[in-house]
């Protein structure tokens, strides 16, 4: 059993990224990461409908903190509606929508139906509360260990290459599947943590992620506040590297994968899997088993893909020397631009899953070896 703790800091303080208010039991507050790595500012939500907006303007981001999110606003929707006498019918409407915030990431649908099954022979508004208040905080421990354990897991692949290798390991990630995509550890980044910390050297090529930047904003960000040597480097250099034997493992995340191991992840993912593919390199997805929809078997075919605004990629934001955050067209006004959220990487091209049971294959037998109640 891994001891739980807080890992990850921010200027030395131990920080998780969705809380209860200090002294304030029914308000939650979240790092809001929109405004990082220029500002470090928490959000209240204090209602179902903030919760809700703050998945949808992805404040918060990243597949297990928008499940975890979810879960403190069906909380949060309860201590709305409390008194009412229908309180269970307004809380199953909170639900649709909040189901209705963002598509693809599958523990959206995941804490919302565990965090339902609480409702089930609840008496009363006030029972509700009190419910589905543990039910969101059992959510968000869970999701912590699991991610530690993906870190150990994991880690022992990084000490691998070092031991082979005897120089720093250079690991290639994609978006950000760390701690702020999560509640605390990261996913992708979890082995990386734990590895670093054991004192293996490693370094981290981080991809900027156009359109919305969660490499460069807060990948890096956070890497950063741990102390982890990397560099940003644009989207399209990875193959470049990958050809001069600059990248020995690429470990990405997940937002939904299917029973037969095909990842849904963020846009660009897939390429990043051809290219490695090409050049042997090994390419893992690091994910806590409310990702996986056992539900799909096609990931092509059946997973939902977002697709966000244009203005996403005919604009940047950033600061300017005198510190002001300002936004910027980068194209001609009137060029439509297209802005697909995720891609689908096939099993065939993943080396293998990072589960908190586990390494297993990409493939119904390898999930099979890791979770045989769901088969
Ligand atoms: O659109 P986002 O920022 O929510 O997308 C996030 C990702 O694609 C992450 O890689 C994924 O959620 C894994 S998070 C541990």
């Amino acid at each position: 059993m891994i001891p739980l703790r807080f890992p990850m800091k921010i200027a030395g303080q131990p920080t998780r990224t969705i809380r209860f208010a200090p002294d304030r039991p029914d308000l939650v507050q979240v790092i809001d990461q929109r405004q990082l790595p220029h500002r470090l500012v928490w959000q209240d939500l204090n209602d179902l409908a903030t919760a809700a907006w703050a998945i949808e303007a992805m404040v918060v981001r990243g597949a297990p903190l928008i499940g975890a999110t979810a879960a403190m606003g069906l909380f949060l929707a309860a201590l709305e509606v409390r008194s009412q006498s229908n309180f269970r019918e307004a809380i199953e409407a909170s639900a649709q929508r909040l189901l209705q915030t963002r598509p693809t990431a599958v523990n959206l649908h995941w804490a919302i139906a565990r965090q339902l099954a609480c409702l089930a022979d609840c008496p009363s508004g006030a029972i509700a509360v009190d419910q589905l208040r543990t039910g969101a905080v059992q959510i968000l421990e869970d999701d912590v260990r699991q991610c530690a354990q993906i870190g150990e897991h994991g880690a022992p692949l990084i000490e691998a290459i070092h031991a082979r290798t005897g120089r720093p390991v250079n690991i290639l990630t994609h978006c950000n599947a760390g701690w702020l995509a999560c509640v605390d550890w990261g996913t992708a980044t979890a082995p990386i943590y734990h590895a670093f910390d054991r004192g293996i050297p490693l370094h981290v090529w981080v991809d900027e992620t156009r359109p919305r930047n969660q490499g460069a904003k807060l990948t890096a960000w956070e890497l950063g506040q741990h102390g982890v040597p990397h560099t940003l480097i644009p989207d399209n250099a990875g193959g470049h590297l990958m050809q001069h034997g600059r990248v020995d493992l690429v470990m990405v995340g997940s937002d939904r994968t299917t029973r037969n191991g095909d990842v849904a992840n963020k846009i660009g993912t897939y390429l990043k899997a051809l290219a490695a593919n090409d050049n042997q390199v090994p390419f893992y997805v690091a994910l806590p088993s409310p990702t996986i929809d056992w539900t799909l078997r096609d990931g092509l075919r059946e997973i939902p893909i977002e697709q966000r605004s244009d203005r996403e990629v005919k604009y940047m934001d950033g600061r300017t020397e005198s510190g002001a955050i300002v936004e910027v067209l980068i194209c001609p006004e009137s060029s439509p631009a297209a802005n697909y959220g995720f891609d689908v990487t096939p099993a065939r091209l993943v080396t293998g899953l990072i589960t908190e049971r586990g390494i297993c294959a990409a493939s119904e037998a390898g999930l099979r070896s890791r979770f045989p109640e769901q088969f």
